[in-house]
């Protein structure tokens, strides 16, 4: 199939106008990994929910340059602005497919900590391809999209629709959930980042020596709970098999999850590879009192009260 048409950049009162895309960060309701294949990821069985802390990604044209290139707000100064950064390379590979020649140029406002397990990096890049795909009205399908998202990494098809969905491969084939449950978290950001691979590297570690692992088949309690709005069931199923790998390389994160299991919350939990800590909480009452605990320990570089599940990559202007 050839993605190559006539594309034009959307422009209003003639100017070239600049896109708008705010993208949602996500936490794992349950993770399950399996022993890693050839190509080095890991079979993975997840729930991702969307949650509203959010990138904003400003996609505009360069007409007179070819290049991509990327402007960025965040409290993290150790995030590039060159191809290494994904929403760089989304734009990138947005291009080629679509045979565009001119420039791009993304500014990024990141309230998602980096390196967090929230997956801030795959937001940018799905939040890019919205943007492109609104810029040069290019009309692709969610599925255009979502091939595209999935050269990109494991978690950036889900972000495209965000919501709450069923993901297996490397997490990046999605089966959306429907559920009328709306969960509030908080969040507890702690000072330093975790790299992925090394978690999944500290994961392997772990299980080395024993048989091949598999990762669990569909969690049907949490499913269950989900659809029946089932509060202590889905705080019962929460589940992450990354949690101990994620700790082993973050001790601090151990006295954050204790505090967040004592606080009174329903549950906490890893978000993702970490070192984000969710806590589950009965609603903003709670989660204030659980917010208050959690900001006592110095590890603890900030926290956010969040509520899932939320749309995911969208256009806002
Ligand atoms: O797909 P993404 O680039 O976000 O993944 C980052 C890294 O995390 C991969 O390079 C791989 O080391 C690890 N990973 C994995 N198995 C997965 C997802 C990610 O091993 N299912």
């Amino acid at each position: 199939m050839s993605y190559l048409r006539a594309i034009h950049p959307k422009r209003s009162g003639g100017e070239l106008a600049g896109v708008q895309v705010c993208c949602p960060g996500k936490v794992n309701l349950f993770l399950s990994a399996g022993s890693p294949t050839s190509d080095g990821y890991h079979p993975l069985t997840t729930v991702f929910q969307a949650v509203n802390v959010h990138e904003t990604v400003i996609a505009s044209v360069r007409d007179h340059q070819t290049s991509v290139t990327m402007s960025l707000e965040s409290p993290n100064p150790s995030v590039p602005t060159d191809e290494s950064n994904l929403a760089v390379r989304a734009a990138l590979l947005f291009k080629k497919r679509y045979g565009i020649t001119q420039g791009v140029h993304l500014h990024v406002d990141k309230k998602i900590p980096a390196a967090g397990g929230m997956a801030g990096g795959s937001a940018d890049a799905a939040a890019t391809l919205r943007a492109c795909d609104a810029l040069f009205n290019s009309e692709a399908s969610l599925e255009d999209l979502e091939s595209l998202a999935r050269e990109l990494g494991a978690d950036v098809p889900f972000l495209l629709t965000g919501g709450v969905a069923l993901a297996e491969g490397r997490g990046d084939l999605i089966t959306p959930l429907t559920t009328d449950m709306e969960l509030t978290w908080v969040l507890a950001f702690q000072r330093e980042g975790l790299s992925t691979p090394a978690v999944f590297r500290e994961f392997d570690r772990l299980h080395d020596g024993r048989e091949e692992l598999t990762p669990a088949a569909m969690p049907e309690p949490l499913i269950k709970a989900l659809r029946e709005g089932d509060i202590d069931l889905l705080a019962d199923s929460l589940c992450n098999d990354l949690e101990q790998a994620a700790i082993n390389l973050h001790p601090d994160m151990a006295e954050t999850l204790r505090l967040a299991r004592s606080s009174g919350a329903l549950a906490a939990m890893v978000s993702g590879s970490g070192p984000t800590v969710a806590a589950l909480v009965t609603g903003p009452e709670q989660a204030r009192s659980v917010q208050t605990l959690l900001e006592t320990l110095p590890q603890v570089a900030g926290t956010m009260i969040v509520h899932g599940p939320v749309a995911g990559a969208h256009v806002e202007n």
